[in-house]
């Protein structure tokens, strides 16, 4: 899925793309910085959002290893990207590093899920090894470190 989250290196304004035109985002007189997702050289398994799906409700937690939620370092927000709908959960420090969110596909694509109801994962990694063929749901669920930027698990 396209990366559509922008930040401005100035000002530190991020963005999310709603629609893409094609003209080039400026902030405080300079382009912004197309945000690519889990290139910063951080702890993955802090950081990759791990995923859990159960009647329609994504369960996020950041990530494998909770990330910490103080002041000085913590997961400003969590978002669902999917074709037809961004949805954003705004945390602050003190709160837990998790958000829940509704989807409802209108293809009955069942993902693989353990006992447990978890999608299985490597470390907080995405994985293909269940699935290479398709996504089952081709939603991407991103979180944003205030120090480490970007990530996201595709699901
Ligand atoms: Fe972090």
């Amino acid at each position: 899925m396209r990366e559509i989250f922008y930040r401005c290196e100035i000002c530190g304004n991020i963005v999310a793309l709603i629609k893409t035109g094609g003209g080039t985002l400026t902030c405080c007189d300079q382009e912004m910085e197309k945000l690519v997702a889990n290139t910063v050289d951080a702890s993955q398994e802090k950081h990759v959002p791990a995923v859990s799906i159960n009647n329609g409700t994504i369960k996020v937690e950041v990530g494998s290893v909770l990330h910490p939620m103080v002041p000085e370092h913590y997961i400003e927000w969590i978002a669902l990207v999917a074709d037809d709908k961004i949805e954003i959960k705004y945390l602050k420090p003190g709160m837990e590093p998790k958000a829940e969110f509704e989807y409802h596909s209108d293809e009955e694509k069942v993902p693989y899920t353990d006992e447990d109801g978890e999608i299985p994962n490597c470390e907080g990694q995405p994985c293909n090894f269940m699935c290479p063929e398709e996504k089952a749901y081709n939603i991407s669920i991103y979180e944003y470190c205030n120090l480490h930027g970007l990530w996201k698990t595709e699901i």
